[in-house]
């Protein structure tokens, strides 16, 4: 199956005014999106998400390399109608929410009784539809996020390209929004979400990407990246902590973390000291950990924690 969305070899030069120098916000990016999955596309601030997301939907070109969106090269119009796009800080009219979703519903071809339809129907599936007559000016930041998210489902997309798009919201919009996300999923829909926080992501992505400096840095399906199998967490009993470095001794139980490679030895060192192993379990990493694993070498500053 074709991927839907493809970056090849994507570098994006921005210049710097102050220092006149050219500084590169991504740096032979490639990645491919395929058909049906909710692909997560993470990484700290300034490591380049939005910009491959705005070369993607062709509102800039790269300074180099190239790719292509539901088959067709980046900054053609036509695949535009057959994609949903969230920008991170959704930017509307000042108009009541119906008719705005209505707009945007027009914009890509949809009209009559069945756009009305639709864009009821939208604002209903993101919990608006208390406040379709109202201004966009005079709802929350949460509440426009929503409703750049109703805009962005009103075309019934193929693939939905969200930047950021729990940013601003509560926890329960947040559950709101990952089940929409599934939802999409099921009905054969490809989303693709960038985010900064971890925890988001690892409930509902099939596949993960992390992007840091504009480079990619690991990628892989959610569950194999969380789920190392490398270290293991040796509980026992009847030993001294003292015998293992780095081990952890409480009311007579202790706790140690080893890697796959040594675990039987370790197991034989707790029985030949006359120690007994109470249980061995893979340790299960978050995406934090991975996150801080893969930019701590390369980057002092740290991403940002979830509000
Ligand atoms: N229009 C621009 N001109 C100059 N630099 C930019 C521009 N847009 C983004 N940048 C820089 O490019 C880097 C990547 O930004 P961005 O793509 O927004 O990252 P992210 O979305 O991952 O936070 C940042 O260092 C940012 O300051
Ligand atoms: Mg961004």
């Amino acid at each position: 199956m074709p991927a839907v969305l493809e970056f090849d070899g994507i570098t994006k030069e921005y210049r710097r005014l102050a220092s006149r120098r050219r500084f590169r916000a991504l740096d032979e990016f490639s990645l491919k999106v395929e058909t049906g999955e909710i692909f997560g596309f993470l990484g700290p601030n300034g490591a380049g998400k939005s910009t491959a997301i705005h070369i993607a939907m062709g509102f800039m070109g790269p300074t180099s390399g190239n790719g292509r969106i539901m088959g067709q090269p980046f900054g053609e119009a036509s695949a535009r109608r057959r994609v949903g796009f969230l920008a991170e800080n959704v930017a509307l009219y000042h108009r009541p929410a119906e008719r705005l979703v209505r707009f945007y519903g027009a914009l890509n071809g949809l009209s009559g009784s069945y756009l009305a339809k639709r864009s009821r129907e939208v604002l209903h599936i993101v919990g608006l539809q208390h406040q379709a007559k109202r201004n966009s000016a005079k709802l929350s930041r949460g509440m426009v996020q929503r409703l750049g998210l109703a805009q962005a489902l009103v075309n019934d997309p193929e693939l939905l390209i969200l930047d950021e798009p729990t940013s601003a919201l509560d926890p329960l919009a947040r559950v709101m929004v990952r089940e929409l996300l599934l939802e999409a999923r099921n009905d054969g829909k490809t989303i693709f979400l960038s985010s900064h926080l971890l925890s988001e992501v690892e409930l509902v992505c099939d596949r993960i990407a992390v992007l840091h400096r504009g480079k990619l840095v690991r990628i892989g399906r959610t569950g194999e990246l969380l789920q190392s199998g490398e270290q293991s967490e040796v509980v026992a009993r009847g030993i001294s902590a003292a015998i293992f470095p780095g081990a952890v001794g409480h009311n007579g139980v202790v706790k140690l973390h080893v890697p796959a490679s040594t675990q039987r030895a370790v197991l034989e060192q707790v029985w030949n000291s006359g120690g007994e192993v109470v249980s061995v379990n893979p340790v299960r990493r978050t995406l934090e950990d991975i996150f801080l694993e893969v930019t701590s070498d390369r980057d002092s500053s740290l991403p940002e924690k979830s509000p």
